[in-house]
Parts: structure tokens; C-alpha cells; sequence
């Protein structure tokens, strides 16, 4: 039914305070402009303040009431609306995935009774390229939280301007309680079931939580099976032996020191002699860790899941990181002063890298940061409420989004090199992972500079754009 005159002229009232708040959140991020030019934070805009289910259109199968992941990122997108311009037009497309997949994994146990998995595959957009995303085994999985996680793969391709869309999948299990033999059961079910969305040229899955090597093997393995021929570049993330790529293990840390380097001279940090604190020494973090120290920079803290360490004078990287390999954790390490995990966030540095968990820092810990600068190994390690105090603070926070974008384009020299059947060398794969990784950094850099806003609206402006500048130029189809 078309609008009435009175409905009409509610719906202009409401587009104009829209525009309005729009407006004046674009203008509290302007407040924060010298703060940014200093190479210091802006605050980013204050989120809506009605709740989320009234302003946008919900797609049924999510509790308004709790909409976790997925209602974090509409707030993002809202906060990015009034940079896009003309493409604002567009911007449903981002709060719509493309397709989401629920599929039913049932698998015989070792001990022959019979278990039923849910399994999930979402494509939030596709209109840059194919889907890229990992695959997660965790037994909290959820709808909501798949869809955030592809949106975010969306966003992240396009910042680091990978031609890929974005898409994400995961598993309701808990690994830890299965055999190597069920989980590979698992993992092939799961592929044939979501095989017909998947493939070289539609989607392209990878390693995420408590998936590896080992489970991308399988998975193309089974869709190769599936089709009747080998098809190596369905997955990335797969042992080099079966057209994996040099590099990507430690593509995602590489490209979190390449990014901290450059931000680091655009705000005066020296590297060398830089005090660094790092949570996670994982495949993240301690690439991350080993490349500042082989920088000249002194890693002073550490925190992973067996405990804390800190040393003034900088932890011997190359000893440590052999413990955790020997051991498991940092816990145990005799060259160095044991801390509690709450004294870790608070600890005198100048760079501090969350590269375990999600939510770490927080709104309790965020007042105690004393880092010039936070690089997000992690995905999603700040929570919104913290993100705003560190920008008040000054803190520059170096987003998730292109922080952690080495991962996916290394994955990106998997697939291409897949494609081409011809491989390259470990030197070539860095070399163009750095110069990936800085062009894209300095590109929202500059669009931070430009708009007066923090870096993680500002990698969001840009990836937002570019998805929407692709859907406009392809139309709307049919
Ligand atoms: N591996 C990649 O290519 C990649 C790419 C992009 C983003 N990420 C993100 O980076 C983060 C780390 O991934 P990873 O591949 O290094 O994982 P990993 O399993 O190799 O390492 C995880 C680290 O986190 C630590 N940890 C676990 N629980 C902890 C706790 N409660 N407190 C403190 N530390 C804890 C572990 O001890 C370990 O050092 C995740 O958020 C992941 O999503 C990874």
C-alpha cells in the first residue's frame, strides 16, 4: 500500500533527523580532527541511540532482542552511512547477506552411535568477487555470529582491495571432545553439504578457530572427490605439498609489523628501542613479537593462556618463542618477572598488540593502557565501549580490518598461484604482502585525514565504498 500524505510527511520528519544526527555525528568526529592529523585518535561518532531492531528491516531468523555479533556490525555501517555519498544508496546491500546457508552435519562416532552437527555458511556480499572466509569448529557458533564474521570478511577484502567478496563459515562442535578420524568426518560431511555453494570461482573457505592445514586438506579433498577432479584452489590455508602457499603462515603477523611500522613513523614512534607488549604469542603474535624484535624493538610483555610475563629490559623473543613451542605457553619461563593477567593491560609500553581473543580490552582495562598505539592482531579484541576511551585518550587503534589483513591476501597469492599452477618464491609472497599491506594503510590513512575520523571508520569508509561502488556499477539484477 503506498504511503499516506501523513505517513509521508512522518517519513520526511524522520529523514531529516536522520540526516541530522547524521550530521552531527559526522561533526563530533570532526571535533577530534587534530587529534588524528597528530597521528592521535578521533572519537568515533556516538552509536544511535534507539535500538537497533527499530531502525533496520531484521531478517526473521534473528531475536531482535539479541542480535550479538550481526548488531555490532549494523552499528559500524550505520557510523560509515554519511561518508559514502551517492553511494549511500546502496548501503541495504551491506545489511542483507547474500545467502545464508544452515546445513545438518550427522556423522558416525567412533564408538558407531550417530551425532548431528549445525553447520553454517554465510555470503554477506559477492558483488567484488568469490566469498573469502575461514571455517570455524566452536561449539558457541551462531547464526549471528557467522554473519558478522562474513560481513567483516567483506570489508576486510575490500580495504586491503583483494577482488574477493566476503563469507564465513562454522561448525556447532567442540573439537577437543572428538577423535582426529570423527572430526574428519565432520569436515567432509560439512564440505559436501555446502558444496553447492562453494568452489573456486563462488567461495573459497580457509582456516579460522581450531581449523588448520589439516581440516583444509580434507575439505578439498572431498570437493575434489565430489566433482571428479582436483581442484586445489576451493580452499586456502592448505599444507604447501598439496598447492598451499609459502608464507601464509606467517602472512597474518608480517602484515600486523608492517602496518605498526608505518603507522609508527607518521606518528614519531622510533621502532628501535620501541617497547612493545603483545597478548597471544599464537601464529599471530609471535610472528608479530619476532619480526618487532628483530626490528630492534623490545618486547616487554607477554600474556597467553598459561599466564604473563614482563621484563624491562625486553624478553629474549628467540628463547621464549622456543619455550611456547616446547611447552605450549609462556608459563614456565625462568628470564623474566611473572604478572597478573590484569596488571598485563595496564603495563608501561608503547605498543600493545592483542593477538588471542576477542573482547580483551575493555572498559575496565582501557583507562589503564599506557601504549601509544593498540594493532589489532586479533579479530575483534576491543569492545566498542573501549574503542571510545582509547580514543580519548589518544590511543591510536589500528583496526582489526586492515591490521590483520595479511592472512587473507597471502590467501589471496594461494588462490592466484592455484589458478596458474605456478608457484612463487617465499621473497616474491612477502615483497608483495608488504607493498599490499602499505598501500592499503596509507589509503585509509589518508581518508582519516581527510574526513577527520579514526582509522577503523576510515577502513570502513573505504571498503563500504568499494562494495558499493561494485554493486552500483554491476545493477541491480534482473
Ligand atoms: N591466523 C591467521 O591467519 C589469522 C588471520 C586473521 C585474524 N586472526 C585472529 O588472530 C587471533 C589469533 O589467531 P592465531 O591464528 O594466532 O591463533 P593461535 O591459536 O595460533 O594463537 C592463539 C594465542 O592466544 C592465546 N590465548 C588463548 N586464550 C587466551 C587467553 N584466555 N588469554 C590470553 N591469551 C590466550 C594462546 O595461548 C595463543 O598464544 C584470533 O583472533 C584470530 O581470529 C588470525
Amino acid at each position: 500500500m503506498p504511503p499516506s500524505g501523513k505517513n509521508k510527511s512522518a517519513a520526511k520528519d524522520a529523514a531529516k533527523k536522520k540526516d541530522k544526527d547524521a550530521k552531527g555525528r559526522a561533526k563530533r568526529e570532526a571535533k577530534h580532527a587534530a587529534k588524528a592529523a597528530k597521528g592521535q585518535g578521533a572519537k568515533p561518532a556516538a552509536a544511535p541511540s534507539s535500538p537497533l531492531s527499530q531502525q533496520h528491516a531484521l531478517p526473521s531468523y534473528l531475536d531482535p532482542a539479541h542480535l550479538g555479533p550481526w548488531g555490532i556490525y549494523l552499528k559500524q555501517v550505520d557510523r560509515v552511512t554519511p561518508y559514502l555519498g551517492h553511494l549511500a544508496k546502496w548501503v541495504e546491500t551491506l545489511k542483507h547477506p547474500k545467502r545464508s546457508l544452515i546445513v545438518d552435519v550427522p556423522i558416525e562416532l567412533d564408538d558407531g552411535s550417530v551425532a548431528h552437527f549445525e553447520g553454517y555458511r554465510v555470503q554477506h556480499n559477492l558483488s567484488r568477487g568469490p566469498g573469502k572466509g575461514g571455517v570455524r569448529f566452536h561449539q558457541d557458533v551462531t547464526l549471528s555470529e557467522v554473519m558478522a564474521l562474513s560481513a567483516w570478511m567483506s570489508i576486510k577484502n575490500a580495504a586491503v582491495n583483494v577482488p574477493y567478496g566476503g563469507a564465513k563459515g562454522g561448525i556447532r562442535i567442540d573439537p577437543r571432545q572428538y577423535s582426529q578420524a570423527e572430526l574428519e568426518r565432520v569436515a567432509r560431511r560439512y564440505t559436501s553439504e555446502i558444496g553447492l555453494i562453494i568452489g573456486p570461482n563462488k567461495d573459497i573457505p580457509a582456516p579460522d578457530v581450531n581449523t588448520n592445514e589439516r581440516t583444509m586438506a580434507w575439505m578439498m579433498d572431498t570437493y575434489s572427490m565430489n566433482i571428479g577432479a582436483t581442484a586445489t584452489g576451493v580452499v586456502t590455508g592448505k599444507p604447501v605439498e598439496i598447492g598451499g602457499s609459502l608464507g601464509r603462515r606467517e602472512a597474518t603477523g608480517r602484515g600486523v609489523f608492517t602496518v605498526g611500522v608505518e603507522a609508527a613513523r607518521l606518528i614519531g614512534l622510533d621502532i628501535e628501542g620501541a617497547r612493545v607488549a603483545v597478548q597471544g604469542l599464537g601464529n599471530v603474535g609471535g610472528t608479530a613479537a619476532r619480526l618487532f624484535a628483530e626490528a630492534g624493538a623490545k618486547i616487554v610483555a607477554v600474556q597467553d593462556h598459561t599466564g604473563s610475563l614482563y621484563r624491562a629490559s625486553g624478553l629474549d623473543m628467540e628463547a621464549l618463542l622456543a619455550h611456547v613451542r616446547d611447552s605450549g605457553g609462556v608459563g614456565g619461563f625462568k628470564k623474566a618477572d611473572k604478572l597478573s593477567g590484569d596488571e598485563f593491560w595496564g603495563v608501561d609500553c608503547d605498543i600493545l598488540i592483542p593477538a588471542a581473543l576477542e573482547g580483551q580490552i575493555t572498559e575496565d582495562n582501557a583507562p589503564r593502557i599506557k601504549a601509544r598505539m593498540v594493532i589489532e592482531g586479533a579479530n575483534g579484541p576491543t569492545t566498542p565501549g573501549a574503542d571510545d576511551i582509547l580514543d580519548d585518550k589518544g590511543v591510536l587503534v589500528l583496526p582489526d580490518v586492515i591490521a590483520n589483513a595479511g592472512g587473507v591476501t597471502v590467501s589471496y597469492f594461494e588462490w592466484v598461484q592455484d589458478f596458474s599452477s605456478f608457484f612463487w618464491t617465499e621473497d616474491e609472497i612477502n615483497q608483495r604482502l608488504v607493498k599490499i599491506m602499505k598501500d592499503a594503510f596509507h589509503a585509509v590513512w589518508q581518508v582519516a585525514q581527510q574526513h577527520q575520523v579514526n582509522l577503523r571508520t576510515a577502513t570502513f569508509i573505504v571498503a563500504c565504498s568499494r562494495i558499493l561502488l561494485a554493486r552500483e556499477l554491476r545493477g541491480l539484477y534482473p
